[in-house]
């Protein structure tokens, strides 16, 4: 490990220089900007700590130049204590931290491990997300595990013909993902894609909202309307929740499909049907059939190219890379760069049964990343009810090479931050409820960089 100190004040220089090479790093060092970054350019520091205020080039520029050259080297800024706001201005220009003068040595070693430790994990994310590339993602769908694979070969034969498909899978499996990927792989790409949940409309607007109607149909229809299957002439329908779909209804679609063509609500005019017709349902469609709520004959008729959608559950071994996708994803949104998750926060996440399936490890994601600290995903940035996995696995206890004492202290954290939760961040009660006194609770709030002020514990 190779670090660069930029520092014009003689003391300050040694001192910093001293405790690295005491630590075991190698260092260089230079008294102003233009030096350092000449050096930086003919040398690569892993590690760089520069002053703010320095002759030559400032610790802006020098922060700037190095970011040019080598993005991935950690930059620590160095700031007497009025410059905090240039401090914070430098964090945005991509600095990894900032300590102020006066400050102890080993403040500075600390932020330097947990930059050194932040590094390995971003590496091996970089790793794992380019072993995973490619052939795992089909459309926008995600999955290596076998029975993925297969779904997409299904999906891509499937596109090419015109005949009924029939999705089934639990909630959030991605049913609507791959009506979706079938329509966009098929000839009618370029023609509408029309989508209707059959659940959430009322049984009587259902039909109008299906086929249209004529002015004056029914109370309230004062203009001619078009129904789903007019607008998606040429392309391709997706009936979401069938299982839904009342039975009166169920027979008047089993006649259109069988006829080819329908009349709006009111109407007489016979409209041709050019639909291709795409299904979904998270019931199971037999058992519907058997308590006489689903057409026996309408179901050989929809159930033409049927598509199972496994559970999350069933096919664990797709997490790590969802996981990673919605990291990507959520990154983006929310503009958190060098984003990591931790190797214990990535086995909880695998542990879990997900009954929102996909869908609930997207949230779980998606809170991770608003939440985490320091851009790392641990433990305690997800949602409570996964992290209930950990306690039940005693996960704490794995060896997996993370030193005990960082255990300890992950789990240290843990426990504050959901006595805080509790408590809506009372400290009185926080303190209470952790059995410590008020005086230890805000050490350790400061410990573990909790925003806490001196006002606030004296109360
Ligand atoms: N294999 C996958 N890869 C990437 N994202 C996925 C995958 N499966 C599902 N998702 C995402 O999960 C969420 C839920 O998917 P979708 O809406 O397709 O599920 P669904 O089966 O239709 O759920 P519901 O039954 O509740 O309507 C969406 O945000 C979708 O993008
Ligand atoms: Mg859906």
């Amino acid at each position: 490990m190779k670090m660069l100190v930029i520092e014009d004040e003689l003391s300050v220089r040694l001192g910093i220089s001293c405790t690295l090479e005491k630590a075991g790093y190698r260092v260089m060092a230079a008294d102003n900007g233009i030096d350092g970054i000449r050096l930086f350019e003919t040398e690569h520091f892993d590690i760089v700590i520069t002053d703010l205020r320095l002759p030559g080039a400032n610790g802006i520029e020098v922060l700037k130049s190095i970011k040019n050259i080598s993005s991935d080297t950690g930059v620590i800024i160095i700031t007497a204590f009025a410059d905090v706001k240039t401090a914070v201005e430098a964090m945005r220009e991509g600095a990894y931290d900032y300590i102020s003068k006066p400050f102890d040595p080993n403040e500075l070693l600390i932020i330097i491990d947990r930059f050194i430790k932040h590094r390995g994990l971003v590496l091996e994310n970089i790793r794992l997300k380019e072993e995973v590339r490619d052939k795992k993602q089909f459309q926008s769908i995600i999955g290596v595990s076998p029975v993925m694979q297969k779904i997409f070969e299904t999906i891509d034969v499937v596109s090419k013909t015109d005949s009924s498909v029939m999705i089934y899978g639990e909630s959030g499996t991605g049913k609507e993902l791959v009506a979706n990927a079938i329509h966009n792989l098929s000839p009618r790409k370029d023609k509408p894609f029309i989508k209707m949940n059959c659940a959430a409309i009322p049984e009587n607007l259902l039909e109008s909202e299906l086929f249209g109607h004529e002015k004056g149909a029914f109370t309230g229809a004062v203009l001619r309307r078009k129904g789903k299957f007019e607008t998606a002439t040429g392309g391709t329908i997706f009936l979401d929740e069938i299982g839904d779909m009342p039975l009166a209804l169920q027979s008047k679609l089993l006649r259109i499909l069988e006829d080819q063509r329908f009349e709006r609500v009111g109407g007489n005019e016979s409209i041709n049907v050019d639909v291709r017709t795409i299904y979904a349902t998270g019931k199971n469609l037999k058992e519907e059939i058997k308590a006489g709520r689903f057409r026996e004959d309408l179901y050989y008729r929809l159930n033409v190219l049927p598509i199972v959608l496994p559970s999350l559950r069933e096919r664990k071994e797709d997490i790590l890379l969802l996981v990673e996708h919605f990291m990507e994803m959520f990154a983006k949104k929310t503009g958190k760069t060098g984003l990591a998750i931790s190797p214990t926060a990535l086995e909880i996440l695998k542990l879990y049964d997900y009954p929102g399936n996909i869908r609930e490890l997207k949230h779980a994601v998606e809170m991770a990343v608003t939440f985490c600290k320091d851009n790392i995903i641990e433990p305690c940035c997800l949602p409570a009810e996964i992290r209930e996995v950990e306690m039940e696995q005693h996960l704490t206890l794995i060896c997996d090479n993370i030193p005990i004492t960082e255990k300890v202290k992950a789990f240290e954290r843990d426990l504050l931050s959901r006595a805080l939760e509790e408590t809506g961040g009372k400290k009185k009660e926080t303190a209470k409820k952790l059995g410590i006194s008020r005086g230890t609770l805000w050490r350790k709030l400061k410990e573990h960089g909790f925003p806490v002020s001196e006002s606030e514990m004296e109360d």
